[in-house]
């Protein structure tokens, strides 16, 4: 039951509720969940993803937002309470949101701490009658690990038109599905129109998924920017054969080759200096036997920097390197650009809307870059944007082991709560 707003439930004293918050993570985490872990595996357009989807498309429902799926299935739920005037509820809406679907070997709160955030928020503000004066909604955005399907972020980049349906629809993944097959097959090919509503705001909460918010006793990050990103996916094809008696001299070994490139990458970034990263995450070798030289071999390098400069010229060196390697060992090599996404720098009204609710509610912040990737860089291509970073426990993402105190997720949650309402008077 609702009661009407009074001075002591204005939302600069409301705050969320940290259990509700919690159980619902839980809840979700236990779909897909990695035994003898708190980690989940939901890679996108799965059944597990499905049966994430239809829980939170529940919790939207009771919470009485207007729920759409769109062609890409992304999911937004509007929040239009009862009692708001017509002309305020034909406004844009606040926007936040996040991702469900996760890594094979993820975390319980990589994204789907901003998807539950936005409808802790929603709850805490319908419970005392609170009416913002336009619309509120909450998002999960299809495939923003890109793990299964790359590029990641996809459901937000068609969401804001930087990629077309029929695109989206042929790309092949790791196991050979298409995301338009599975999309169908789980339910989720919706009838919304993309490139989606364009929001009033974005405003996203994720976990930092690094340690620089720890080590340094901060509470929240105040996110100003998003690294760009790189991956290329790269075939090596040699010749396949005896691995006793084929000499040494005369081999075309696309193993040999695809651990060169690893430790190519790994030196190069160092050299390029801090801020630029490099990631081979995933190698195969066919036919992947102890006594046969490969046929071929498959790897892909993410490499991420600030700096976009900086970042061309790690593609640039990894292109010359591979040119060289298959001079050398006499094997073929061909790349094809996973995803290419140039840093993107936030809006610093939002930004330092975030920064200063966040002191307000007595948190330390610091102002940073993201080095993960997130639904919210695609978002501000189309309205002011900006996100709210917790603190990871050591750094660890992207791994079972991903860890946020319950203090630091209601007061990124609390935050943002203040930055939605903030936003919508604004
Ligand atoms: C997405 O989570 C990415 O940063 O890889
Ligand atoms: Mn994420
Ligand atoms: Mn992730």
């Amino acid at each position: 039951m609702t009661t009407p707003p009074s001075a002591a439930t204005r939302p600069a004293e409301l705050r969320i509720d940290g259990d509700r918050l919690l159980r619902r993570l839980t809840e979700l985490s236990d779909i897909g969940s990695i035994p003898e872990t708190t980690g989940s595996s939901r890679l996108a357009f799965t059944d597990a993803d499905k049966q994430g989807r239809d829980l939170v498309v529940t919790w939207m429902q009771e919470l009485g937002l207007e729920v759409t799926v769109d062609g890409i299935g992304n999911v937004i739920g509007v929040w239009t309470p009862d009692g708001m005037d017509p002309e305020h509820a034909a406004l844009a809406p606040v926007m936040t949101g996040s991702h469900i679907d996760t890594v094979r070997t993820g975390g319980r709160y990589d994204g789907n701490l901003g998807v539950l955030g936005g409808l802790e928020v929603i709850e805490t503000l319908a419970t005392v009658g609170f009416i913002p004066p336009r619309p509120l909604a909450v998002a999960f955005f299809s495939n923003e690990e890109g793990a299964r399907f790359p590029p990641d972020m996809m459901g937000s980049l068609v969401y804001v038109g930087g990629l077309g349906l029929e695109q989206a629809y042929q790309t092949v993944g790791i196991d050979g599905a298409t995301v338009g097959d599975e999309l169908s097959r789980i339910g989720y090919l919706g009838p919304g129109g993309c490139p989606g509503l364009v929001p009033h705001a974005f405003v996203e909460v994720h976990i930092e998924q690094g340690p620089v918010l720890e080590e340094a006793g901060f509470d929240i990050g105040a996110v100003e920017s998003v690294q760009g990103i790189s991956w290329t996916e790269i075939t090596i094809e040699g010749q396949s054969n005896h691995a006793g008696t084929t000499p040494m001299r005369l081999r075309h070994d696309p193993g040999f080759v695809a651990a060169e490139i690893t430790s190519f990458v790994r030196r190069m970034v160092t050299e390029l200096g801090h801020s630029q990263v490099g990631t081979v995450g995933m190698v195969e070798l066919h036919p992947n036997l102890v006594n046969v030289v490969a046929a071929s071999a498959k790897l892909t390098v993410d490499l991420r920097n600030t700096d976009n400069e900086v970042l061309l010229e790690a593609e640039r060196r990894l292109h010359s390197c591979i040119e060289q390697l298959a001079e050398a060992e006499g094997v073929r090599i061909s790349t094809r650009s996973l995803a290419r996404f140039d840093p993107v720098i936030f809006d610093s009204s939002v930004v330092d809307r975030v920064e200063l609710t966040a002191k307000h509610l007595g948190a330390m912040t610091l102002r940073m870059p993201s080095g993960a990737g997130h639904d919210a860089q695609m978002m501000a291509r189309v309205c002011p944007t900006a996100m709210i970073f917790t603190p990871s426990h050591k750094g660890i993402s992207h791994n079972p082991a991903e860890h946020t105190d319950q203090h630091h997720l209601e007061l990124g949650v609390n935050t943002l709560l203040g930055v939605m309402v903030g936003l919508a008077e604004s």
